[in-house]
């Protein structure tokens, strides 16, 4: 019986969903796994508890070719010791391997942390262009098979790293410049009146970043730009900067969609646009697709 832990942050639920997928991978075959939102550790609700522990997973979603500030705040906490790990990313787009996260394994490797596996999961972008429940329900589905490949392959041993790249300083580069626009500019989010004042936002963000001043709620500056106030809102009240509201999607549930059974399950068999060829090519390349 192996021991396993994974700890993951997730802003809309595309990463917690293929988290859950790695657990019950490994749970399938002989493994005893637990999920830790990272969150929980740097609010301070549970602690680190990795003794008896056989592999670590790191999760986290791409935020501008690289992972959020608060992957990197919470593996500052990890210790030092020689433990095996692996990276699961979760992006909408397989361009560049959703940029990289060589600097993440390398703040790990300095505490001597071996990195043994490093995957990127496609799924439904959560900015820009509303996903359709077909391509949700592939892509879900596609993590499915993807998630027991990686258990399987990180159980017999198998070795795997993310491609090489050059421009990896430029993604870092990227991931920085993001990271302070998202404090600098989420404090001039406004609540509309369609609020009902469920408080959901302010329980539910990650950084503490929303409080409220009687029937007042105030953004302050400690946003990650993870989006899950807004996805998560009853009533869509959250009206963020003139930037963003141009890009945010229509929340959309996985779990509901995959129980759908008129929503076609072959997205990338029959999709077209010229955009999906580097999908196909990406899954394809993983072994998941033929
Ligand atoms: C601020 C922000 C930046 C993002 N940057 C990228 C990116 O550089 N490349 C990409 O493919 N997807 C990008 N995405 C999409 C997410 O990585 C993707 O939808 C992810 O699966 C969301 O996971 P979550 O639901 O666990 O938060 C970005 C999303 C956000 C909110
Ligand atoms: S989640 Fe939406 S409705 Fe609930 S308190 Fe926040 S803004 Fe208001
Ligand atoms: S304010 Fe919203 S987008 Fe910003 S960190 Fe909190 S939940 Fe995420």
């Amino acid at each position: 019986m192996r021991n396993v832990t994974i700890f993951y942050f997730s802003g809309t639920g595309n990463t917690a969903y293929v988290a859950n997928q790695i657990g019950s991978a490994f749970s399938g075959k002989d493994s005893i796994c637990q999920l830790v939102p990272m969150e929980n550790v740097l609010l301070k609700r549970t602690g680190i508890d990795l003794e008896n522990t056989d592999y670590v997973g790191i999760g986290f979603p791409v935020h501008a070719m690289d992972a959020p500030d608060i992957v990197y705040r919470f593996v500052d906490l990890l210790p030092t010791g020689n433990f095996k790990f692996f990276i699961f990313k979760t992006a909408g787009d397989p361009m560049l391997n959703g940029g990289s996260s060589y600097h993440l394994r390398e703040k790990l490797r300095i505490k001597a942390w071996k990195c043994i596996y490093d995957s990127l999961f496609v799924m439904p972008s959560n900015v820009g262009n509303n996903p359709n429940p077909e391509m949700i329900k592939h892509l879900a589905l596609i993590a499915v098979k993807h998630a027991s490949k990686m258990v399987t392959d990180i159980l017999t041993g198998k070795i795997v790293n993310e491609p090489k790249s050059n421009i990896v300083g430029l993604f870092r580069l990227f991931g920085k410049l993001e990271s302070k626009g998202a404090k600098k500019n989420s404090d001039r989010w406004r609540v509309n009146e369609d609020c009902i004042h469920c408080g959901k936002c302010v329980s539910n963000c990650p950084t503490k970043n929303i409080t409220s001043e009687g029937t007042k709620l105030v953004f302050g500056k400690t946003c990650i730009w993870c989006f899950r106030c807004c996805f998560h809102c009853p009533t869509q009240a959250i009206m963020m900067s003139k930037m963003f509201d141009k890009m945010r999607i229509k929340p959309y549930n996985i779990e509901r969609i995959l129980e759908e059974p008129a929503i076609r399950s072959d997205f990338f068999e029959h999709a077209t646009p010229q955009h999906y060829v580097r999908f196909r090519k990406h899954f394809q390349e993983l072994g998941l697709m033929d």
